[in-house]
């Protein structure tokens, strides 16, 4: 189903509850009432076309919103990034964290499994935490700032200039990665390796919300890799041009 302005947001998500986090990540919060898409944007301040490509792409894994993405301003995408990053950070990885803190194993196993498990999983947010706050520091100040000279027809800001002599947006594409490196060990720990925990419920809890978090995280590096790294070179190259 195509998610369009018409469609009563309350729905949406009675149809598909993956889209919560999404709708949550917004801003948006329930008590839609029979409100439609375009009016719980305008009251959010939300750009409707922008939310209607990230909500379809996560509804229809068919859906391709990378085109109209790409001729969107930058600061929607870097903005809804952003959020996710908190989301990632601030929510779901403190979330998972506690849940493994709510492992019981007997009593002389329970410091030893889950140290093991921490030990994993601080790694896995380790990575994730260098990676968001690299792109939050480096890379999205450098696309936004190069998207306000790109839309300023005028004189392009000297700074600028001096940092398109030696930065490219492409040295980030060549080193940007997947951040699910260290999930795959994670995972192998838990289905694997690790003993049985005995409330076995938070062991399948933690699994799923590592595999949601996953799939989120892999569309999150799409977007960067799709519209983000691609508009940003197109405008290096057109303020190089122009200069
Ligand atoms: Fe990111
Ligand atoms: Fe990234």
């Amino acid at each position: 189903m195509l998610i369009t302005k018409n469609i009563k947001p309350a729905d949406v998500i009675l149809q598909n509850y993956h889209l919560i986090p999404i709708i949550s990540r917004f801003g948006i919060k329930f008590g839609f009432g029979d409100k439609n898409v375009e009016q719980i944007c305008k009251q959010y301040g939300i750009h409707t076309d922008f939310f209607l490509e990230i909500v379809n792409a996560f509804n229809d894994k068919d859906y391709n919103p990378y085109e109209k993405l790409r001729n969107m301003s930058l600061s929607l995408t870097v903005s809804y990034l952003l959020k996710s990053h908190y989301y990632y950070n601030k929510v779901k990885l403190p979330f998972i964290e506690n849940l493994i803190d709510s492992l019981e194993w007997e009593e002389e196993d329970n410091v030893k499994n889950k140290n093991v498990l921490k030990k994993f999983f601080s790694q896995y947010r380790k990575e994730v935490t260098e990676h968001t706050a690299n792109e939050e520091t480096e890379i999205y100040p450098y696309v936004l700032e190069l998207e306000q000279n790109y839309n300023n027809t005028g004189k392009t800001a000297s700074s600028l200039l001096e940092k398109l002599k030696t930065k490219s947006i492409k040295d980030y594409a060549e080193t940007h990665d997947e951040l699910n490196s260290s999930l795959l060990d994670l995972k192998n720990i838990i289905i694997k390796y690790l003993q049985p925990a005995k409330n076995q419920d938070v062991t399948e809890q933690i699994l799923i919300e590592i595999f949601k978090l996953e799939k989120d995280l892999t569309d999150h590096t799409e977007l960067e890799n799709n519209v983000v790294i691609p508009v940003a070179e197109r405008m290096e190259t057109e303020l190089k041009n122009r200069n």
